[in-house]
């Protein structure tokens, strides 16, 4: 297959972890023989610093153009002072906006090799797992495009108050939660779509829209929970959870806290996929690990390159229709921490000694598990 990707670094450790999932996706063509062709764009501050924009036309149309885009991550101290509408954050956001994509899925799994690096104990994780092993293995669905991160905002009073607004449509919610149902349903079969119903007029219009599509979708159990006890349920019984469908900034949040779950918020990948991506292969999404910039890290070889590997394989799964690959991919990445290899955010925990490996020898390492996977 050919097919273009378009690679957008950003700011901190973007361009390093993109370099290694790069790596990984060249491997890939190289054994599965593809064609893929990269084309770098600026984002964030990058973006600003070149461009004065956070994300330049060039940047946006180019994207358009291509199959998927590889993101690495936006921010850093030195744009803190850019106005709201400069802010390296702002290109990210417009982007997913303009390209329309509503459906974030970021999963969060514990790797058997990486136990020791989640905080939980056993009899916390055997006693909620669905196959009584100190697991979890559940997918947040983030509603992208809409709510508070998009709702009218502003200054009132001479600017001593301010207002941010949480807004969704009956039509918003009803298409992530169509994707929440069919995830589930090809899952365990459980969605818990999680609000603050008890509180918040918009929550009790996504607990309606839940209500509505249930019938359609027989074989999925649909629960509901405050997101102040789902935060508290994720650290006592993570296992408990399938899919999660929650709004922009509930999502947020919980996929940040379930990341440190996983040994270290450099694990987790995420798609955000928009109506097409849904309906076939190979359609338009954005891959990016959740992990932000790290600027205090950058440039140092230290970054947790996985986030952004196993957001390519994501990559190949959703936009390319290449699910061998993808699963190339995921293998490679369990062989490795397997192995015992550590990236920096993870070696404190691993047991007996950690084989430390930096951000480039990681990417080196996955790319020839992938190559070669009967190794050598
Ligand atoms: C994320 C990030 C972004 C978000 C920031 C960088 C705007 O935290 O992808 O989780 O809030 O969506
Ligand atoms: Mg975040």
């Amino acid at each position: 297959m050919d097919a273009v990707i378009a690679l957008l670094p950003g700011d901190g450790i973007g361009p390093e972890v993109t370099a290694e999932a790069r790596k990984a996706l060249d491997a890939v063509a190289g054994r599965f023989g593809h064609a893929f062709e990269f084309r770098p764009y600026l984002i964030g501050g990058a973006a600003l610093d070149a461009q004065g924009l956070p994300l330049p036309r060039e940047t946006l149309k180019g994207c358009g153009d291509c199959d998927a885009v590889l993101f690495g991550a936006v921010g850093g101290p030195r744009w803190d002072k850019e106005a709201p509408d400069k802010r390296p954050e702002r290109g990210l956001l417009s982007l997913r906006k303009a390209l329309g994509l509503y459906a974030n899925l970021r999963p969060a799994t514990l790797l058997k090799p990486l136990r020791e690096a989640c905080p939980l104990k056993d009899a916390l994780l055997e006693a909620s797992s669905f196959d009584a092993s100190p697991t979890f293995d559940m997918l947040i669905l983030r509603e992208l495009t809409g709510g508070i991160y998009f709702g009218s905002r502003g200054r009132k009073d001479d600017g001593r108050s301010a207002y941010d607004t949480e807004s969704y449509s009956y039509r918003e919610i009803e298409r992530l939660l169509r994707v929440a149902f069919d995830a589930a349903a090809g899952r365990r079969g459980k969605l818990c779509v999680v609000d603050k119903a008890n509180v918040l007029e918009s929550s009790r219009l996504w607990r309606e829209v839940a209500k509505d599509l249930e019938p359609g979708y027989p074989g999925v159990k649909l629960d509901f929970m405050y997101v102040d006890n789902c935060a508290m349920q994720l650290l006592r019984a993570p296992g408990q959870f399938d899919v999660i469908a929650t709004s922009n900034l509930f999502g947020d949040i919980l996929s940040d806290e379930a990341s440190a779950l996983t040994g270290s918020i450099g694990m987790l990948p995420s798609a955000s996929l928009g109506e097409e991506s849904l309906k076939g292969l190979g359609r338009m999404g954005l891959y990016e690990p959740i992990h932000g910039s790290a600027p205090d890290i950058a440039g140092q070889d230290k970054a947790n390159p996985l986030g952004a590997i196993l957001s390519a394989a994501m990559l190949l799964r959703y936009s390319l229709g290449l699910a061998e690959e993808a699963a190339a991919v995921e293998s490679a990445v369990l062989r490795v921490l397997e192995e015992g290899y550590r990236s920096v955010d993870l070696a404190t925990f691993a047991t007996p000694h950690p084989r430390r490996a930096g951000t480039r020898k990681m990417g080196n390492l996955i790319a020839g598990r992938i190559s070669r996977p009967a190794g050598d």
